[in-house]
C-alpha cells in the first residue's frame, strides 16, 4: 500500500533481524506512526493492545514474535512460553494460532542453535504468503464484481477492517475493491463504522481515502436499510475464522448484515486467506473474544481543538458488554473468496483437499 508515494507494508523485520517495526493502528487515522518492536513481550503486548490487528496480520505479527523469543533464547522452555503467550494474546483469529503452530513444527525438532536464523526466516514466508494469497484473493473477487458489474455505480458494504492495515499488504475483503477501482470500474463502498473500535470509520476509510477509493461511512445500522433501498448491490467482509462447514465469524455486528443482506437478496461474500479457515471446529465451538467495557463506555477521537481525547458517551451507573465478534451461518454465505477461487460454503471441503494435495506434491 501506498502512503503519500511510498510503499509500506504493515510489518516488516529490521535487516539485521534485532527487531520488527509494526504501523500502529491505535493513532490512526490523525497520526501515522511506526513503532519498534524488540522483544517477545513487546509483540505480545502489540497484539494486545491492537496495534497490531485483523486475523492475517496478527498471525503475521506472532510469527515475527516468534523469532524475536528465539533471538533472546533459543531453548526448548523458551520455544514452549513464547507460543503460549502468543496463543493467549487473542483468541479469536485462527491465523494466530495457526501461525505459531507452523513456527513450532519448524522450530522444534532444530538444534538450538539453529532456531534463531530458521525462525526469521519462517516468518518472513508467513508474511509473504499472505502477500501473495491476498492479491490471489483480490483477482478472484474482480473476477466476481465483473460478473455483476453493468457499468452503472457498484456500491459494496463492509464491515470492520480488512484492508491491507489487517494483512501484511493487501487485505482480504477490500482487495478485490481496490482490484476493481484500478481497473476502472466505478465503485463505491459503504463503510459501517463499527462500534464499538470504530476500525471503519478510522482504518477502512482511511485506507480507501490513501487508494482514491469513492466511500461513505455509515452508522452501523444504517446497512439494513440501505439494502431495502436497493444502494447495495454486493457485501464483501473479511473473517477471523471460518468453519469448513462456511460458518464466517468476524466483527461483532457481521451477522446483521448477513440476516439483512439475505433478506434483501443482495450477495453476501467473506474473503479469506485458506489460513483463515479452522477445518477441524464447528460453530459453537469458536472462543469468542470479550474485550473490556470500556471500549463501548467511551469513544476516542479529536477534540474541537484538534487534539486527540477520550469521550465518555454513557452516564456513570451503567455497565457495559462487550463481544467482539459473531458467527454469521452458512446458510447466509453466499461464497467464499479465497486465494484459490471462490467457494460455496458446501464446497469449502474442496478447498482443503487442494490444500493437502499441494502439500504433499
Ligand atoms: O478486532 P480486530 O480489529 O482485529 O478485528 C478485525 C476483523 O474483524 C476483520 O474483519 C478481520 O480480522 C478480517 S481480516 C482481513
Amino acid at each position: 500500500m501506498y502512503i503519500n508515494n511510498k510503499h509500506y507494508r504493515t510489518i516488516w523485520p529490521d535487516p539485521r533481524c534485532q527487531y520488527v517495526e509494526v504501523i500502529d493502528q491505535t493513532v490512526l487515522p490523525f497520526r501515522f506512526a511506526v513503532v519498534k518492536v524488540q522483544s517477545l513481550a513487546m509483540m505480545v503486548d502489540t497484539i494486545k493492545t491492537m496495534q497490531v490487528r485483523g486475523a492475517p496480520l496478527i498471525g503475521a505479527a506472532a510469527a515475527y514474535g516468534m523469532a524475536l523469543a528465539m533471538s533472546a533464547d533459543d531453548s526448548d522452555i523458551s520455544l514452549t512460553t513464547a507460543a503460549e503467550l502468543l496463543i493467549a494474546a487473542r483468541p479469536t483469529a485462527v491465523n494466530l494460532s495457526w501461525a505459531v503452530s507452523r513456527m513450532v513444527n519448524i522450530l522444534k525438532p532444530l538444534h538450538p542453535l539453529k532456531r534463531n536464523l530458521a525462525a526469521w526466516k519462517q516468518a518472513a514466508n508467513i508474511a509473504e504468503e499472505d502477500v501473495k494469497q491476498n492479491q490471489a484473493i483480490g483477482q478472484h473477487g474482480l473476477a466476481l464484481i465483473k460478473e455483476a458489474y453493468d457499468g452503472s455505480p457498484f456500491n459494496i458494504l463492509t464491515h470492520c477492517n480488512a484492508g491491507w492495515l489487517a494483512t501484511v499488504d493487501y487485505g482480504t475483503a477490500l482487495s478485490p475493491i481496490y482490484a476493481a477501482h484500478d481497473a476502472g470500474m466505478d465503485i463505491h463502498v459503504w463503510v459501517d463504522e463499527t462500534r464499538p473500535r470504530n476500525q471503519g470509520a478510522s482504518l477502512t476509510a482511511w485506507g480507501l481515502a490513501q487508494h482514491g477509493v469513492p466511500h461513505t461511512v455509515i452508522s452501523d445500522n444504517a446497512g439494513g436499510h440501505l439494502m431495502q433501498k436497493k444502494q447495495v448491490d454486493m457485501v464483501i467482509v473479511g473473517a477471523d475464522r471460518v468453519t469448513a462447514d462456511g460458518d464466517v465469524c468476524n466483527k461483532i455486528g457481521t451477522y446483521l448484515k448477513a440476516i439483512a443482506a439475505k433478506d434483501n437478496d443482495v450477495p453476501f461474500y467473506a474473503a479469506v486467506p485458506s489460513p483463515t479457515i479452522d477445518w477441524n471446529i464447528s460453530a459453537d465451538e469458536i472462543k469468542i473474544e470479550n474485550r473490556h467495557e470500556d471500549e463501548v463506555l467511551y469513544m476516542a477521537g479529536l477534540n474541537q481543538d484538534n487534539q486527540s481525547a477520550v469521550f465518555r458517551v454513557v452516564a456513570e451507573g451503567s455497565t457495559a458488554l462487550n463481544p467482539a465478534f459473531d458467527v454469521s451461518p452458512a446458510r447466509l454465505v453466499s461464497g467464499i473468496i479465497t486465494e484459490r477461487g471462490v467457494f460455496p460454503p458446501s464446497f469449502l471441503r474442496h478447498l482443503e483437499t487442494q490444500l493437502i494435495k499441494s502439500d504433499v506434491g
